[in-house]
């Protein structure tokens, strides 16, 4: 049996009707563009994430790095973000022209340790760019309130965790803004590449619009420099049908998650992802931990079970980013994970019995490893 990581051929059937109709319409009118699709989208993605605002763009690195820049973020800024993340949250302040300072993160989740936020913070200190890991919100109340107190900008990584929530109110409505990509694979993924700013600020949002439009406010009128970085109307259709069914493709995730929690509970040296009590988690990725982790890993592929790493080699390693300041000054959380870590497959469209297989193939590894 095989047991794809994702499978987005799967999720295609089950609104293929419905996109072929948004996509008749959409090209009868021939409104590639920006236009109705993409305000659609923007309003309803908005009214989700409990914001007043949300600005589509190209990616949720150009999320990320377009709403530094209008927030003012730039050369001479550091920006403060997790040093256990996807490598584009860093790019992203790389090239917004300023400094990255990465974080260690808890073993709990993986997120960035508020407990270490006050160092890290100079008087060159702009903004925090929290991670929302595999779909856990970071801790959110801490994080905004040491930003408050020192008078940072909030702007949360959302890019993995579309309708997660933090005492109840939903990731990307906690910050300043929230930046979310709508990769494929994603839990609310596109036909392409997508990504989306939510704010409830609307100069915030006005300059985002700007910024994604070639910095034009109204046809040729460029107050700003911008970019092109617009949402294609044609991803932001699919986007708004997959939207109708992203709570309960959620709760499928969660509820493949238990499985695989109760399931594995008793398998020998095999470490569970843990949920903080106060968060609902909307499991992106279902991550476990084994000191034999690629040894693992290879038995699962040999039995045609699709499992990853996220991430296997920490950003403060990596040639691009040498020398990133890290606080502390190692990271051992970081590090130690990077070795450990696996990602089993998880999505909506798992069924019992593949769950069943993924289970039984990590029994199998885990008995045989005992250390
Ligand atoms: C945590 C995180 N940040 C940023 C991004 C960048 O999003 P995109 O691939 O849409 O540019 C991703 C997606 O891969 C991500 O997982």
């Amino acid at each position: 049996m095989n047991v794809q990581f994702v499978d987005l051929a799967a999720q295609y059937q089950a609104i293929r009707e419905d996109v072929h109709r948004e996509f008749e319409q959409l090209m009868s009118r021939g409104s590639f563009v920006l236009g109705p699709a993409v305000q659609q989208f923007e309003e309803a993605f908005a009214a989700y994430c409990g914001t007043k605002h949300c600005v589509g763009v190209a990616s949720g690195a150009d999320a990320l790095q377009l709403s530094l820049i209008a927030a003012g973020v730039g050369p001479g800024d550091e920006v403060i973000t997790a040093a256990n993340t996807f490598i584009a949250t860093v790019n992203a302040v790389h090239h917004a022209g300023a400094i990255p300072v990465l974080v260690d993160v808890t073993a709990a989740d993986f997120n960035m340790d508020p407990a270490l936020l006050e160092q890290a913070i100079t008087e060159r200190t702009k903004a925090i760019v929290p991670v929302h890991l595999y779909g856990q919100p970071a801790e959110m109340d801490p994080i905004m309130e040491i930003a408050a107190r020192h008078g940072l900008l909030v702007i949360e990584d959302a890019c993995q965790a579309h309708g997660a929530t933090y005492r109840g109110r939903r990731g990307g409505g906690l910050g300043h803004a929230g930046c979310f990509s709508f990769y494929p694979a994603k839990n609310l993924g596109s036909f392409g590449e997508g990504g989306a700013v939510t704010t409830n600020d609307a100069a915030l949002a006005d300059e985002l619009r700007m910024l994604r439009n070639v910095g034009q406010s109204e046809k040729y009128i460029h107050p700003l420099a911008g970019f092109n970085s617009r949402l294609q109307s044609m991803q932001a259709a699919v986007l708004k049908l997959k939207l109708r069914y992203l709570d309960e493709w959620n709760a499928l995730r969660q509820h493949f998650a238990e499985r695989y929690r109760d399931l594995l509970a008793d398998a020998p040296g095999v470490v569970l992802p843990k949920v903080k009590p106060h968060v609902e988690h909307v499991w992106h990725l279902f991550v476990i931990q084994h000191f034999e982790r690629d040894a693992l890993l290879s038995a699962l592929q040999e039995q045609g079970i699709g499992a990853g790493i996220h991430y296997p080699i920490p950003i403060a390693q990596q040639e691009a980013f040498r020398g990133v300041r890290t606080v502390p000054a190692v990271t051992p959380v970081t590090d130690a994970a990077a070795g450990r870590i696996l990602s089993l497959p998880m999505h909506p469209h798992l069924t019992e019995e593949q769950v069943a297989h993924v289970v039984e193939a990590v029994h199998a590894f885990a008995q045989s490893n005992i250390s």
